[in-house]
């Protein structure tokens, strides 16, 4: 198991001279929310869905809890083909040790264990894995994709004050309306 010696911003995590970079990202509504309370996400378009897919290319890693794992199932191949064709290694975070996941994803016991992935890792799951890595504080970098669509009522990707330790440097409106927000986390005194 990895050890974490500290955190501050951009290499957060030491060891064997090794620096980790792990980036959470989630795809919002313009009014906060990652889906509707049922577990919908009409909301994320194809194209929305393309820019995740080159985020993960970016990562050694992408990381999903085991909920949403299993809302990728019923996306359909489309989906699921494109995701599970990437090189990046997929894994599934739960506490479940008799959990049976599909080939080509790896089954990993906490957040923390997965630091062994690799060097980037990507976060994209819902609020409890989210909360997970975050009050842990694992995470270097949040990344929201905010889509210029309101869905009125749903499910936060984690709670507010997560944000506290994080400094938003950098806020891009694209020619579609979406806004690219990237927070960093704030540097240990
Ligand atoms: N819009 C977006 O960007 C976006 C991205 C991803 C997901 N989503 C949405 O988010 C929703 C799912 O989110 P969710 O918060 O309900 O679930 P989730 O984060 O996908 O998965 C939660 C599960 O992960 C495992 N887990 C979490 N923390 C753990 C820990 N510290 N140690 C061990 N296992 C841990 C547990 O699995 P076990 O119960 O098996 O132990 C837990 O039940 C779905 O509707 C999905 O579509 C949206």
């Amino acid at each position: 198991m990895v050890q974490i010696e500290s955190q501050t911003a951009n290499t957060s995590y030491k060891q064997d001279e090794i620096n980790y970079m792990v980036t959470l990202y989630n795809v919002v509504s313009s009014d906060g929310y990652i889906a509707t309370k049922d577990g919908n996400e009409d909301f994320i378009s194809d194209k929305t869905w393309d820019d995740f897919i080159r985020w993960c290319r970016n990562n050694d890693a992408v990381v999903i809890g085991r909920k949403t794992y299993e809302t990728l199932q019923e996306y359909g191949e489309k989906y699921t083909d494109e995701f599970e064709s990437l090189k990046t290694k997929r894994a599934v975070v739960t506490g479940n040790k008799e959990y049976k996941i599909k080939k080509g994803y790896v089954a990993m016991s906490s957040p923390q264990a997965c630091l062994a992935l690799g060097e980037n890792i990507l976060i994209s799951s819902g609020p409890i894995l989210n909360t997970s890595f975050l009050s842990e504080k694992l995470v270097d970098k949040i990344i929201i994709n905010a889509l210029p669509v309101k869905i009125g009522n749903g499910v936060r990707p984690f709670k507010k004050n997560e944000l506290d330790r994080f400094t938003l440097i950098s806020d891009k409106e694209k020619s579609d309306g979406s806004r690219l927000l990237i927070y960093q986390v704030k540097s240990v005194a």
